[in-house]
């Protein structure tokens, strides 16, 4: 994941980031890897002596995934970053649906992450390889 950023960083040089956590779930460990992938972003950023850009996060999981129970986590969130980086350009929302489906525009995303996601799947999908 440190690796990928860097490389983000380092060749696209986004203003504006679009990151992605697929089947983000609700609980303990459901910001983990968006406050790992904010916490990169910035270091990554800083060591390359670029700007930081603004992050655009979307959790997506089920519609029936409770993302009440995230949002409350988010001010706490956002009051870590902004006192370990004083950086408050990040907005964050909750993106139900499958990711079988369309759930985002063209061209809106730089870093996508999921995981555990793949054994606890809501539906199996095979597809046809011509
Ligand atoms: C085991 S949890 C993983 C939570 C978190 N990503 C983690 O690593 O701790 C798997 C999540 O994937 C979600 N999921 C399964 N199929 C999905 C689909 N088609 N679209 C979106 N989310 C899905 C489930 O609802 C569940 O919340």
């Amino acid at each position: 994941m440190e690796a990928a950023i860097l490389n983000i960083i380092l060749e696209v040089q986004p203003k504006s980031m679009g990151v992605e956590d697929l089947g983000c779930s609700s609980g303990q460990n459901s910001l983990t890897a968006v406050s790992q992938i904010m916490h990169k972003v910035v270091t990554a950023s800083q060591k390359i002596g670029l700007p930081i850009p603004e992050l655009r996060v979307s959790l997506n999981d089920l519609p029936g995934n409770d993302f009440n129970e995230i949002f409350k986590s988010l001010l706490e969130l956002y009051k870590n970053v902004k006192n370990d980086y004083g950086f408050e350009g990040r907005y964050i929302w909750g993106l139900p649906g499958s990711f079988y489906g369309n759930l985002f525009p063209a061209h809106s995303l730089h870093s996508v992450h999921s995981s555990s996601s793949l054994h606890w799947l809501s539906q199996t999908k095979s597809t046809a390889l011509h």
